[in-house]
């Protein structure tokens, strides 16, 4: 049999990516994601309460660069013509920097992502919260970018496309914004409703069970973020007790938002 390095070539970048097989722009590098001590990382299933402040991110190698952004998105937002989706932006924080010292996190140690050039995010971090609806189980993907070289004009792109959640297309707005280039770690996780699908139809269409206005479904309500704490991150994770001050802080105050 002939011996074909492109098809070999091509199954190695398949396996690199770490981003949702067909996200764009895609990540080949690990994106260290933990909520407390649960690891977020490669796909893992996770219960939706432990995802609903931000998490601690970081890298196993020290990234070169002065500024970083990370942007979440949901990749699987129902639509009310199933099996078709839509996008979520959950997730935009720029003036990021990295810790230049690494933070042991369980067994690997990680440089830690800060969140301490005062400036506020473009959108706040809203937590997963997938719906009774189709599809139950949805792919949240995060991206690090580097924007240590973006002007202000580029983060005036960044800023202006944070504006609206829904539809967020992070090619198109990274490739706007000069940084489609730039992203330098990836990851996602997967939650999943319990279901069952209650409904297809959003919630103007009262007989059909919507999933906005109802709390049959254990993923679908209109939810208040918990009280803010000064430590973000849930106590006596090993992550959070050793980097306890490089964290990301959490601000979300107690807005209501409608889940997606
Ligand atoms: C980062 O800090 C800014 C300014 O204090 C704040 O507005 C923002 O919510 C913080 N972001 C995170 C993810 O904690
Ligand atoms: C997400 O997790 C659920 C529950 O384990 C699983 O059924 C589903 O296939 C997963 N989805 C993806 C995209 O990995
Ligand atoms: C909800 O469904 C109605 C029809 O059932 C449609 O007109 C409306 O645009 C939908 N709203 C959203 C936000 O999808
Ligand atoms: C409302 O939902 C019901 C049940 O799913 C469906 O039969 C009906 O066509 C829907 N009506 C509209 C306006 O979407
Ligand atoms: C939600 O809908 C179910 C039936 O679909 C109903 O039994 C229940 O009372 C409703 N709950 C609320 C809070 O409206």
């Amino acid at each position: 049999m002939m011996y074909n390095p492109l098809l070999i070539l091509a199954g190695v970048s398949a396996t690199l990516a770490v981003t949702p097989e067909g996200f764009e722009p895609a990540a080949d590098s690990t994106l260290l994601v933990s909520f407390g001590s649960v690891s977020a990382e490669g796909g893992n299933v996770l219960e939706k309460a432990a995802t609903q402040t931000a998490p601690t991110i970081g890298t196993e190698s020290q990234l070169t660069g002065s500024s970083f952004a990370v942007l979440m998105i949901d990749l699987d937002i129902p639509t009310d013509s199933p099996p078709a989706t839509n996008t979520l932006l959950h997730w935009m924080q720029t003036g990021l920097t990295q810790s230049t010292t690494a933070t042991t996190v369980g067994s690997t140690t990680a440089f830690l992502f800060q969140n301490n050039s005062g400036q506020a995010a473009f959108a706040e971090y809203i937590g997963p919260a997938p719906p009774a609806r189709i599809p139950l189980s949805h792919r949240y993907t995060q991206i690090v970018v580097d924007t240590s070289d973006a002007t202000a004009d580029n983060l005036a792109v960044l800023q202006s496309a944070a504006a609206s959640r829904q539809g967020f297309n992070a090619l198109n707005v990274l490739t706007q914004a000069g940084l489609e280039s730039k992203v330098l770690a990836g990851n996602f996780f997967n939650v999943t409703n319990p279901g069952p699908v209650t409904s297809t139809t959003n919630a103007s269409n009262s007989t059909g069970g919507g999933s906005f206005g109802n709390s049959t479904g254990t993923g679908s309500v209109t939810r208040t973020t918990p009280t803010p704490t000064s430590s973000p991150i849930v106590p006596g994770a090993a992550m959070a007790q050793k980097a306890s001050g490089m964290l990301l802080g959490i601000a979300i105050v107690g807005a209501v938002f409608v889940t997606l």
